[in-house]
């Protein structure tokens, strides 16, 4: 399965990204028939904004590889956390990459780490999660809505993760994440809309010689709750931080030059001067700009520590 190792080539049962342009990719299931909306058994053949593409043909491309569709062209790429991110269908509101990198950075998550996660939601942040703490760490995920868990269990297997995940359908408010756990897990991670019910149950299963407690919330309010239910049992360490992205464009860039003979003092590098298709002077400067515009706020990242018991109040 293509989410899990790095391949040159695609096979049959691989997941892949089929790339139009920055905001039309598809994820393409690798397979040679698909069940219809009436039900009939069908070659499976995926029509977009440029024509069809039968998908079986994809086995044996490179991934990156451009392929033809029947009025234009694509390419075939890897999946990747990021991409997912990108075109998941949303059952929910997601975590972005700017944020997730964030959190996986202050939960100092790697290869071998147990973590909680709670709502699953649309498995946007799960996926990441995943990357970064295979092969040997494992997350525990959990929702209380029944088809989102069922979405999301099917996407899991279907992107070859089952070995590194478990996830349960439970209200982690009321019931906790269960006694199995028991201070066994490395960090706790909560995307809920009342995170501060959460954390006595957090305290339970996370590691006793110290384990990390991430939540996101998109009002300060509920990080003002939380936070006070935080150090009221014992959290330390708090801080809280907003993500906001801001991507640049170094670039050349022709621009005109204004005719100042009046003002007779400009010296004007014969070099860099060209002239425009209209005859007009003009200057390649390098330039620096933001390079589309981005999303602002999304939501607070807020990581405290437990200590351990010893040093608790
Ligand atoms: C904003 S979504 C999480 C999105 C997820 N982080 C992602 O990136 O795709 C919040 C999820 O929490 C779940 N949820 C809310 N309260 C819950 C509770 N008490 N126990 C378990 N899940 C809960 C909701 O069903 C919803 O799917």
């Amino acid at each position: 399965m293509s989410f899990k190792t790095t391949k040159e080539v695609i096979e049959d049962g691989d997941v892949v990204i089929l790339y139009l342009n920055p905001s039309n990719m598809h994820p393409l299931e690798i397979k040679a028939k698909i069940c219809n909306k009436k039900g009939k058994i069908i070659d499976n053949v995926f029509h977009t904004v440029y024509g069809g593409l039968k998908v079986i043909s994809l086995i044996g491309q490179k991934y990156g590889s451009k392929v033809e569709l029947t009025r234009g062209w694509a390419y075939v790429l890897q999946p990747t956390p990021e991409l997912w991110t990108l075109m998941l269908p949303h059952r929910t509101q997601i975590i972005y990459s700017p944020d997730i990198s964030l959190i996986i950075h202050l939960m100092e998550l790697g290869p071998g780490s147990t973590v909680v996660e709670t709502g699953t939601g649309s498995g946007s942040l799960s996926h990441s999660l995943i990357r970064a703490i295979r092969p040997s760490g494992h997350l525990y995920t959990f929702d209380f809505h029944e088809q989102r868990v069922s979405i999301a269990s099917t996407e899991f297997e279907n992107h070859g993760l089952n070995n590194f995940v478990t996830l349960k359908k439970r209200d982690v408010c009321s019931e906790g994440f269960g006694e199995e756990l028991k201070h066994k897990i490395d960090a706790v991670f909560l995307d809920l809309p009342h995170p501060w019910l959460a954390v006595e149950h957090a305290t339970v299963v996370l590691k006793q010689k110290g384990g990390k407690l991430c939540f996101f919330s998109p009002c300060i309010e509920q990080v003002q709750r939380t936070c006070t239910k935080l150090i009221h049992k014992g959290f330390i360490e708090l801080h809280t931080y907003e993500c906001l992205q801001r991507e640049m464009n170094v670039q050349y860039k022709s621009l005109p030059i204004l005719d100042l003979e009046c003002l007779k003092y400009k010296q004007v590098n014969e070099d860099i001067v060209q002239k425009d298709g209209k005859g007009k002077q003009e200057e390649k400067l390098l330039t620096v700009t933001h390079a589309h515009s981005l999303p602002g706020h999304t939501g607070f990242i807020t990581i405290a520590v437990l200590p351990p018991s010893y040093a608790r109040k």
